[in-house]
């Protein structure tokens, strides 16, 4: 599928055929995907695990959904964990990661870059952030969880966070590529953590959720988004990048752009779909 397209097509699916299972080779070619999303200061954060529902036990299920994730857990299939491990951040400051890149001629002296600017600047750089004196709970106090939660550096955490979302968005735009719906879905991360069996210096989450699309591929329509020109600029804060009409017409032509929520005939298509289902409409 083009890259315009998958971009186009990508939409939060929350309705999934329970019964279809998900060839595992179509995992595999997500976490493929997910194996090449940048790497935020070449710190190796990422950390998966793949979990199947129809593995977890009746109380596990119950124990990960939250008030509104409850259908969407019950329907797909598959959950794909995306978590960070902070120990990384320790061990890229050795500056093994740099120096591979040094001898692949990735980073350059072009660029600045030699193995005195790593040993002198680089990994300090890494290691003033490991060791800064901001430092916030790596995971939010979970009723019922055992323990203190670990005190990180603030801004490790922002950066374990920040190569988290990358890699769920390279894991939505795979899904979409393969066929599949996916949605990114909250659960109960104490729940997650005594399930999956990570670590404490982990980073946990929001999965996600895969399957074949239980609502149409459009599912309504593409998802509102504020005025294009509230949010993007030129040249400086408060004028509007311009939108070129024909470039509008030609990412229209390639599936980027796509009819806007909702379709004349979504409230009946969720109505059909929640008796489908069997849940509430
Ligand atoms: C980190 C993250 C967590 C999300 N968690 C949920 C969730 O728990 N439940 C849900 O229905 N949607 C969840 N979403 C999906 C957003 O609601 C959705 O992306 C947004 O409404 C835009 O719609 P679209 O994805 O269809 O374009 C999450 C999105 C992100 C980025």
């Amino acid at each position: 599928m083009e890259t315009k397209l998958a971009i186009g097509t990508r939409r939060s699916i929350r309705f999934f055929d329970p019964w279809r299972e998900v060839e595992r080779e179509k995992i595999q070619a997500i976490l493929e995907a997910i194996y090449r999303a940048p790497r935020v200061l070449d710190v190796d954060f990422m950390r998966v695990v793949v979990v199947y529902r129809d593995r977890l036990s009746p109380d596990e299920m119950q124990a990960l959904k939250t008030p509104t994730t409850t259908a969407q857990l019950d329907m797909a299939p598959v959950y794909i964990f995306i978590l960070a491990e902070m120990k990384a951040l320790d061990e890229a400051c050795a500056g093994g990661n740099f120096r591979d890149l040094l001898r692949l001629g990735v980073l350059n002296g072009s660029h600045g870059w030699s193995e005195e600017f790593v040993q002198a600047t680089a990994t300090r750089y890494l290691r003033g952030i490991a060791d800064d004196e901001d430092r916030v709970p790596l995971r939010l106090p979970v009723a019922g969880s055992d323990g203190e939660p670990q005190m990180v550096s603030r801004e490790a955490l922002r950066l374990a966070r920040t190569a988290i979302g990358i890699a769920q968005e390279y894991a939505l735009l795979a899904a979409v590529d393969e066929g599949l719906g996916a949605q990114l879905s909250g659960v109960s991360v104490g729940a997650a953590r005594g399930i999956l069996g990570f670590p404490d210096s982990w980073v946990p989450s929001s999965p996600v959720l895969l399957g074949y699309h239980g609502e149409s591929l459009e599912a309504g329509g593409q998802r509102p988004r504020e005025p294009f020109e509230e949010d993007f600029f030129e040249l400086r804060y408060g004028h509007p990048f311009y939108r070129e009409p024909a470039v509008v017409d030609r990412l229209k032509a390639a599936g980027m752009i796509q009819a806007p929520a909702p379709f004349p005939w979504r409230m009946a298509e969720v109505q059909g779909l929640a008796r489908k289902f069997g849940l509430p409409d």
